[in-house]
């Protein structure tokens, strides 16, 4: 990719504070539009890197991509910089999105030779027009029915060759033929805390805020190793930093201002606090079941296990047991609560 610091500059232009309005546009621009401005993921970022280059350099499509991970890790953000760097049209759908298979047929139709076809929540698609998709993307053809009754009959379209971009926070629920038929797949890690500071900086260079590095080091602390509540976190501050002091976030106004926000000492909001309080206090601790979890919290249960969980999860807050989540030590601490003594049943893995 000879080009791509030309790119780059190209990405930071984009990004000029001039043209920003409002937070919609605001969080447009944040998200960076070529591979050169993408922080973190090194793994991931090398693989594209070359995977891209071999195929323009042979001219061909990219081979259908698949990405799983965590809410706001850069999953979208990932499939427009790919279609960036190849040079094409992106074409961006979702999997509840698309309810007939004639629907996602006249999307496939309409695609240009080399086209990126973005289908978030892929693991929402229905069973039919999954089924579309197997031929598509393997022949790069599809079968539509037209008429209806002993009229019907069935025929065979091409499709040009396109580059299909799946995202999906649970990759579990994914299908066997369907996953087997991507090319690439990838799961998306949370970032470390280096590399929340350096997104952090750069969204706060676009925003035109000025910050500290020990400001940007707060707030990338508490960002649950996630870009997109590192970007969040960092708009709220400035709003405290310009009403509140001179509009400069240093180390203590970004502790002032999470503290107003009720963000804890571990990035854990009030709906996390919340998830690991009532299981201590309702439910002694667990086990308790999702479902039930989720009509105490007043959430949806998809909304736990895709947004909250997987980081409560991951700092070892909580835990799944094949009969519900329970609290771990760690959790019981972080309430204030004494953990239960010595070895129990309830905390062995699933
Ligand atoms: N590596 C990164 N470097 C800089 N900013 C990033 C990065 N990844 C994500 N972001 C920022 O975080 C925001 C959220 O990213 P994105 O929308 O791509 O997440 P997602 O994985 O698609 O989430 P969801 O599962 O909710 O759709 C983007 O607006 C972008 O500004
Ligand atoms: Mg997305």
């Amino acid at each position: 990719m000879n080009d791509g610091i030309a790119r780059m500059d190209e990405d930071e232009r984009l990004a000029d504070p001039e043209e920003l309005k409002g937070d919609q546009d605001l969080d447009g621009s944040l998200r960076p539009r070529a591979l050169g401005s993408f922080t973190g993921q090194p793994v991931l970022r090398e693989q594209l890197s070359i995977f891209i280059e071999a195929a323009r350099n042979r001219g061909e499509p990219l081979d259908h991509v698949l990405l799983a991970g965590p809410p706001g890790l850069g999953k979208t953000t990932l499939a427009n910089i790919i279609a960036f760097e190849m040079g094409v049209h992106i074409v961006t759908t979702s999997g509840p999105a698309l309810e007939r298979k004639a629907d996602m047929a006249a999307i496939l139709t309409n695609l240009e030779e080399g086209d990126v076809l973005f289908i978030d929540e892929i693991h929402r698609l229905n069973r039919a027009i999954e089924e579309i998709m197997y031929p598509a993307m393997e022949d790069f053809e599809i079968d539509i029915v037209i008429g209806q009754g002993p009229s019907a009959r069935s025929i065979r379209l091409d499709v040009p060759r396109f580059t299909l971009i799946g995202a999906t926070t649970r990759s579990g629920l994914i299908t066997t033929p369907l996953r087997d038929r991507f090319g690439f797949s990838h799961r998306l890690d949370y970032y470390s805390q280096e590399d929340l500071s350096t997104i952090i900086d750069r969204s706060a260079g676009i925003l035109g805020v000025s910050i500290e590095p020990e400001g940007a080091h707060m707030l990338a602390l508490r960002s649950r190793g996630t870009p997109r509540i590192a970007n969040r976190l960092l708009k709220r501050v400035r709003d405290y930093a310009q009403v509140r002091h001179e509009g400069r976030i240093t180390e203590g106004v970004a502790a002032e201002a999470l503290r107003l926000f009720q963000v804890d000492d571990e990035g854990l909001d009030r709906v996390d606090r919340e998830i690991l309080t009532l299981i201590l206090e309702k439910f002694d601790g667990g086990p308790v079941g999702l479902s039930t979890l989720a009509v105490a919290i007043g959430e949806e249960a998809d909304t736990i296990e895709d947004v909250y969980e997987p980081y409560l999860l991951q700092r070892g807050f909580l835990m799944r047991t094949p009969r519900g989540r329970v609290l771990t030590r760690l959790g019981y601490l972080h309430c204030g609560a004494t953990p239960p003594r010595g070895p129990s049943t309830l905390f062995e893995p699933l």
